[in-house]
């Protein structure tokens, strides 16, 4: 596993991170267990900021969905970074953090109106918006609070980004954004010019995500300058701001090459440079929004490894804690993660196994044949870089409770995330009257490793 940030194996042959022992963690807040390595996260903001705000002046906005948290809005904010949410609950947290709210960039497909009405109390920076039908009810919603909303539009440029099929974006058939090819996108400028709640500020695309090709940005970035060149044309308005969305790639597994960040900025500031001349337009302020290369190498998940299977001349099993239910991009999309023993870390691999996980489900796998040394129940298993999209896409399948997060820095582990326990996950369930029983039980109740222990308790309904 290519050791990240702040991890290193010390003295003892075992994994540290943030200058703490992975098993230490795992014996203080149980396992699994998210860790962000704050420093890596904060300089993976900093590379950002300074190939994009400090160079080009431009906009750097944070993915809160890659990775979300009222601590993770807190640093966010503190590196200077703008925040991309989409969704009622994103805004939210991005409240209750006390985030800048004009830094805030409000996206998705289907905003509800009472996602709109909150966005707009909350005096969000921009409304991204989707579709015309948006454009339409943004604009009664802002009227009816007498204020004007300033909005982006979101444009499928038609670019094919050479990524996963789950993940791309840019293309015509894509539930996100207005297609530029079709005319909609012309259409949904017009509008928003002619209704009077609306501040037209510029365009935005997203062509997908875990993106190496450079060129892939370039292609859009002339797409949506020659668009823009056009509607200038046609219409005499141009936009403030060009919007590139996120996307950028980062190191999972062997053979993963991702660009450099400055190199990311250069390439789509030259060509946003030449196509503004080419059209003789002033350059647009320049923002993007990455998510993934930002969150996802800063964080790592620490399981422990409970049965060990060996189906002979087949596969071995070593089977964790966790899995799809904390982490599902394995089984979602073939995702490939590097992990290593975290007590064993200076040993030699010695064995080739798949790391599945707890869920009852064939397909809840973390990793497919990897080389580690010869792995025992109790080891402690890490898995780098699942900070983007693990977390916010867990889930509860099986009741199992979802992990806690520590944020860890030079030698210092804080909670960020508390785990769920057995209450949690009934939180929300009720009884209809009619099913109602009086009666004792004794239920099981999650203990801080994650194995369970019994507890006698009495439930009286
Ligand atoms: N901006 C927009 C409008 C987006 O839709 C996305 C991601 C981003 C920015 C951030 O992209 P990033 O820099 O993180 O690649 N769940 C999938 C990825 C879905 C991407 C959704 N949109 C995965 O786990 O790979």
């Amino acid at each position: 596993m290519k050791l990240r940030g702040t991890m290193r194996v010390n003295s003892r042959g075992h994994l540290e991170i943030g200058g703490i022992e992975a098993a230490d963690l795992a014996g203080r807040f149980g396992t699994p267990l998210y860790v962000l390595d704050e420093e890596l996260f904060r300089q993976n903001c900093r590379d950002y900021h300074r190939a994009f705000v400090e160079k080009y002046g431009a906009e750097v906005i944070y993915a809160g969905k890659t990775l979300i948290t009222l601590a993770v809005c807190r640093l966010v904010e503190e590196e200077g970074l703008g925040l991309d949410v989409v969704s009622g609950g994103e805004i939210y947290t991005a409240l209750k953090a006390r985030f800048p709210m004009h830094r805030v960039y409000f996206h998705g497909n289907n905003k509800s109106p009472e996602e709109i009405k909150m966005a707009l109390e909350a005096g969000v920076g921009r409304f991204m918006a989707d579709n015309l039908q948006e454009i339409e009810i943004l604009n009664r919603l802002a009227g009816d609070m007498k204020v004007r909303a300033s909005v982006t539009i979101r444009l499928t440029p038609g670019i094919e980004a050479h990524t996963h099929e789950y993940v791309k974006t840019g293309q015509i058939d894509s539930k996100f954004g207005l297609a530029i090819q079709t005319g909609q996108a012309e259409e949904g400028i017009r509008l928003a010019l002619r209704l009077e709640n609306i501040s037209l500020r510029g365009l935005h695309c997203h062509i997908g995500s875990q993106i190496f090709d450079l060129d892939s940005y370039a292609h859009a970035v002339d797409a949506m300058m020659d668009f823009a060149g056009r509607m200038k044309r046609k219409t005499g308005w141009q936009p403030e701001e060009i919007n590139l969305g996120g996307g950028l790639g980062i190191y999972y597994a062997k053979g993963d090459s991702p660009p450099p960040v400055d190199r990311y900025a250069e390439v789509v500031m030259s060509r946003l440079k030449a196509k503004s001349a080419e059209h003789g337009m002033t350059i647009p302020r320049l923002m993007v929004e990455p998510g993934r290369s930002i969150s996802g190498p800063a964080g790592s998940t620490i399981y422990t490894v409970g049965t060990v299977k060996e189906i002979p001349g087949v596969r071995k099993y070593v089977a964790v804690d966790g899995g799809m239910s904390d982490n599902p991009r394995h089984a979602l999309y073939q995702a490939r993660y590097e992990a290593m023993l975290a007590n064993k870390a200076s040993l030699p691999p010695g064995e080739i196994v798949s790391v599945a996980g707890k869920c009852c489900e064939s397909g809840d796998m973390l990793i497919r044949d990897i080389a580690l040394p010869p792995v025992e129940p109790g080891d402690l298993l890490v898995v780098s870089c699942t900070g983007a999209y693990n977390y916010t896409m867990s889930m509860n399948y099986n009741r199992l409770p979802r992990p806690a997060m520590v944020l860890v820095r030079d030698g210092q582990a804080d909670l960020i995330l508390k785990r769920e326990n057995y209450e949690d996950l009934i939180r929300n369930d009720t009884i209809p009257d009619r099913l109602k029983k009086s009666k004792v039980v004794s239920i099981a109740s999650p203990s801080k490793t994650g194995l369970s222990h019994s507890v006698s308790c009495l439930l009286y309904s």
